[in-house]
Formats: C-alpha cells, structure tokens, sequence
C-alpha cells in the first residue's frame, strides 16, 4: 500500500505533552491501544473488500470523542510501516486535532487549501515522523465553515489526498447540531460513528443513523465504555499471563460495535 507519490510536507515535532488519551501514539502496547486496533483492523479490511479509503469519524453530537478516536485511529493505521495516513481536521467549527497534538497550525490546513487554489496539500501538511502520521490542520480562514464545506474544491481535496495515501481519517463534525457533516458526506467512503458511553442518547444516535446513508456506515464505535475487561476475553483471546494484567487494567476507552448490533451496547435514555 505504500508509494512513491506520498506528499511531501514540513516534518513537525510535537511541542507540548499531548493528552494522554492519545493511546495509539504514546502507549501502543497498551490494552487501550489494542481497541484502536480492532478498528484499525476493520477499516484496513473494508479498504480490501469495499474501497474504503476516506473515513469519516462524526458522532451524534459535541464532545462524543471524535477527535480522540479520529487520532488514535489514524495512529493505529500508521503503525503498519508503509502505511500512508493522512489525519485531517474537517470539523471546522471546533477544529480541535492540532491543539489535541501539541501542533502549531500557522501554516494553514483546511480552509486555506479550500479558497486557495494556488495552494497544494503539501504546503499545509504537517508530517510526524515518529508516528508516521501526516496531519492536516483545519486552518484560519474566515470563511463560514457551511460555505467552505459545500465548495467544490473539497472534492479536488479529497481527490488528491486519495491519491497521495492510503487511509485519509476525517476528524469530522457532529452530524445533528450543524449541516457541516451532511455537506462532507457525499466526498467520503464511510462513516465511523463515535457513541459515548454514558452520554449519547438513543434517539439521537437514531437521528443521526437517520441522516446517514447506511450504506457509509462502517460501524459505531463506543467509547469511555467502562464495562470489565473480561467481556474481551472470549472475542480476542490472549495468553492466561496477559489476561491477567489485562484484567487489573478495569475498562477500555474504545470499542466497537457493528451497527446492527446495538445490543451489544447501552446509552443514557
Ligand atoms: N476514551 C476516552 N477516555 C477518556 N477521555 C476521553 C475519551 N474520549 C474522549 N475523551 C475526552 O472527552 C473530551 C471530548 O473528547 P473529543 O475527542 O474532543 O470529543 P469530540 O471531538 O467529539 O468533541 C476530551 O476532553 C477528551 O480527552
Ligand atoms: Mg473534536
């Protein structure tokens, strides 16, 4: 999946402690980490089967976890060595994946590539190189993010950025509270639906399952579930030694669910 054509952008380090939520990058042995694995292992396998290339990370509403998820996801697909991912903030309103990182976003992103034609990925792009991870800020533009999502240069956005890597991760926005999901989701592959433990009401997962096109729905993925580490044993099973520090690690930030299988998760009514 690798290739010569990947773009090539301004290595960046990171300049402040990223939250340490960020799993995949700073403790990618950890349980926590293995859950963004599994999603990894989806994503990677529906890009095989189904051509799943851009994937949009939204959830029903503000604050859901679809920036942690988006990055950690992007930080599991780059473990693979050759793997080219791009992360990209297209939750304009609330861009949140550079401050998230500890990155500066001077250089533009987004909204810069949106109304300047002149401009190409990789002059806003911002490569890391030790997780293997180029990101693309959001940018400052003033443009009402509503009008620079419908642009028809969002598309030529995403075309290039098919071109250039193999996984592009949308950091994306809510779906219900503004138009701005609807207006990306024609451009993408799929949709990974963030539902948060303890906070997503039913009926607004429903509105937002509503909205979507279920074909682009890749799955939902539940995050902050704090049920035992136990239920995991029988779905991926590890050595008597590593389910037992497994086990006295208490729950997992992430895990997912295929959409059908609502069962297999709870929401706050
Ligand atoms: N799995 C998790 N475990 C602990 N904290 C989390 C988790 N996911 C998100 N958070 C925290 O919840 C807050 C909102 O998450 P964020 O990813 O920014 O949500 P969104 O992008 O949907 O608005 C952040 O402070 C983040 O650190
Ligand atoms: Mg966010």
């Amino acid at each position: 999946m690798s290739g010569d054509d990947a773009a090539p952008a301004a290595s960046a380090a990171l300049r402040v402690a990223p939250d340490d939520r960020l799993v995949s990058l700073l403790r990618p042995t950890s349980f926590e980490a293995d859950q963004y694995r599994v999603l990894r292992h989806t994503v990677e396998t529906m890009r095989k089967d189904a051509n799943l290339h851009v994937v949009a990370v939204t959830s029903p509403g503000v604050g859901d976890g679809k920036t942690t998820t988006s990055i950690n996801l992007a930080g599991a697909l780059a473990q693979a060595a050759s793997a080219r991912v791009l992360l990209a903030d297209v939750d304009l309103r609330r861009p949140a994946v550079t401050h998230q990182l500890g990155l500066e976003d001077s250089r533009g992103g987004v909204l810069e590539l949106l109304q300047q034609p002149e401009l190409a990925l990789a002059d806003v792009v911002q490569c890391l190189p030790r997780f293997n991870v180029s990101v693309l800020p959001a940018g400052r533009g003033a443009v009402a993010p509503y009008e620079a999502l419908k642009s028809p240069r969002l598309e030529a956005l995403l075309d290039d950025a098919r071109q250039r890597y193999d996984y592009v991760v949308l950091d994306a926005p809510p779906f219900i509270p503004v138009p701005d999901c609807r207006l990306i989701a024609p451009r993408v592959d799929g949709f990974l639906v963030v539902v948060a433990a303890h906070r997503t009401r039913r009926r607004e997962l429903a509105e937002a399952l509503d909205l979507m096109d279920p074909a682009k729905v890749v799955g939902l993925v539940f995050n902050r579930d704090d049920v035992p580490a136990s239920t995991y044993y029988s779905v991926y099973p590890v050595s008597p030694r590593q389910g037992r520090s497994r086990r006295s690690r208490g729950g997992s930030p992430v895990r997912q669910t295929p959409p059908a299988d609502s069962s297999r998760a709870r929401w706050d009514t």
